[in-house]
């Protein structure tokens, strides 16, 4: 079933219009200003500016409800490090206009602010996690950001598979789209899902495990190899019984993992780089292994970094296999996660700059970046989520 998307929308519907957008600006400090997120939802918003719309973007940061903060009415709960406030410079800049920062929950006074402006303008609200009703799904607060505009694209597909009131329960009172990035992530997932040819390839690192683990399981008669570094590895080796000392492991997943340990398109790694009794990379075999397998792939799906690339000596794995998957171009790959778009644009700057630049100019590549980390995996598991259903037909 297809979703309702704004590239199909008259853009006379636009004109004048305020139109709320959910994007995903859940980016960890320190890392705003290139953060691919950031790159990912300006086709819409420039699309919606371009079309004299007056946009009203909606997002989290973070997880604020498990912090302590200041508790008020009108201002939610807060935390400085989950602002959004420093998204709204960097915005201005790439969009070349001014976006306001609107930093209270005084729905009346926000609504106002909207009506006063002029069309083309683009304003930013807090963390709607700062908000109770946000994570409940509350549906007296959809309705409350509902009566701010006259229509609501979600362009954020990694907070998708989360049924929030700003992504869920907003939908009943507004008519709603998928925007162009959402679109373009469930085309590409789906290509890769569904119609996909072989050799088919699934590449799992990075910390998070029991996720994966579902996926391996959806695709464990259509995929031809799993390559697993990382947790998952650990994990895996843990199942075998091996020592793995104190590397991250996912005591849970074990179980799962010894019922996969004699299927052949389980590739482990055979090599490994530690410190302190701990796995932080894969080992140059492993790399030569892995590469020979991503070389023949015609379908490609890969999430987490092989390795702890974030420090020094333990990047190698993690460059290797972002060259081998960027060397094969006959192959369509789909690569997400936050961790893993972090590590392509420290590990293999030139080519980061290149792929990002032909998603903004809509230039096709055989790589598909998905901003998608756990709603990456959730929708390859077979799952069904929230915020994409209510926008099916
Ligand atoms: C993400 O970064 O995966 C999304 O923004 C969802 O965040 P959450 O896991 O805190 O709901």
């Amino acid at each position: 079933m297809s979703m309702r998307c704004i590239s199909k929308m008259n853009p006379k519907r636009i004109r004048g219009r305020v139109v709320l957008v959910r994007v995903d600006l859940n980016i960890e400090e320190g890392g705003e200003k290139n953060a691919y997120r950031i790159q990912a939802i300006l086709p819409t918003i420039l699309h919606l500016l371009r079309h004299k719309g007056k946009v009203v973007l909606l997002s989290h940061r973070g997880r604020p409800k498990s912090l302590t903060g200041i508790r008020n009415k009108e201002l939610g709960i807060r935390n400085k490090k989950l602002s959004l406030r420093p998204f709204a410079g960097i915005l201005s800049k790439k969009l070349g206009k001014q976006v306001s920062f609107v930093s209270h929950f005084n729905f009346e006074k926000i609504e106002t602010q909207i009506e006063s402006s002029r069309p083309g303008s683009v304003f930013l609200l807090e963390n709607l996690r700062f908000l109770p009703g946000e994570e409940k799904d509350d549906s007296a607060l959809g309705m409350r950001l509902a009566a701010l505009g006259d229509v609501f694209v979600n362009d954020a597909f990694a907070v998708s598979h989360r049924a929030n009131a700003s992504v869920h329960a907003i939908i009943k009172y507004i008519p709603s789209y998928a925007g162009l990035l959402l679109e373009k992530e469930v085309q590409n997932l789906d290509r890769v899902a569904k119609n996909y040819t072989h050799p088919f390839a699934i590449i799992f690192g990075g910390a998070k495990i029991s996720d994966k683990m579902a996926v391996i399981q959806h695709f464990r008669n259509k995929a031809d190899y799993f390559l697993i570094g990382g947790g998952p590895a650990n994990t895996f080796f843990a199942a075998q019984g091996l020592p793995i000392g104190d590397s991250l492991v996912d005591v849970k997943s074990i179980a799962f993992a010894k019922r996969y340990l004699k299927s052949r398109k389980i590739i482990l790694p055979v090599d490994a780089e530690r410190q302190d009794r701990k796995i932080l990379d894969v080992g140059p075999k492993t790399v030569g292994q892995f590469g020979a397998i991503i070389k023949n792939s015609k379908t490609i799906i890969w999430n987490g970094p092989m390795g702890f690339f974030e420090m020094k000596g333990f990047e190698k794995g993690t460059r290797s296999v972002w060259k081998a998957v960027l060397r094969n171009k006959k192959a369509t790959v789909v690569a997400g996660g936050g961790e893993l778009l972090i590590s392509f644009a420290k590990l293999v700057p030139s080519e980061y700059k290149r792929v990002v630049a032909g998603t903004k100019k809509n230039t096709n590549s055989n790589l598909f970046l998905s901003t998608g980390g756990g709603a990456m995996l959730e929708y390859l598991s077979g799952k069904k989520l929230p915020g994409i259903e209510v926008l099916r037909r």
